[in-house]
């Protein structure tokens, strides 16, 4: 089961995750500080630094991808948590909002 720590914050946040979980649902019930707006890979606004533990999410879809593309963000290391589901497999997933 992989465990989420949501950095960023004074105290990082953390949350045991399950395979097919959207990191979206993990941020709002743990009222982790990543911002959301339109929820649907079209504003950037939710995007989110991996600092460790890349493998432990889907990999992403065309629509995630292409927004990443625009912004210049390598997909390896950078996701929109509204769009990322875990993967099967045990480990650490940490993330943080992304400054620029
Ligand atoms: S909230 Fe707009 S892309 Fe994720």
């Amino acid at each position: 089961m992989p465990r989420v720590v949501f950095e960023g914050q004074a105290e990082p946040v953390e949350a045991d995750a399950s395979a097919g979980d959207a990191l979206v649902d993990l941020c709002d019930e743990r009222r982790a500080i990543v911002a959301f707006s339109c929820r649907s890979a079209s504003c950037g606004t939710c995007r989110i630094d991996i600092l460790e533990g890349a493998g432990l999410l889907e990999p992403p879809l065309d629509q995630e991808l292409e927004l990443l593309e625009i912004f210049g963000d390598d997909p390896g290391r950078r996701r929109l948590a509204c769009q990322a589901r875990l993967a099967a497999g045990e480990g650490r997933l940490r993330v943080r909002p992304s400054q620029d």
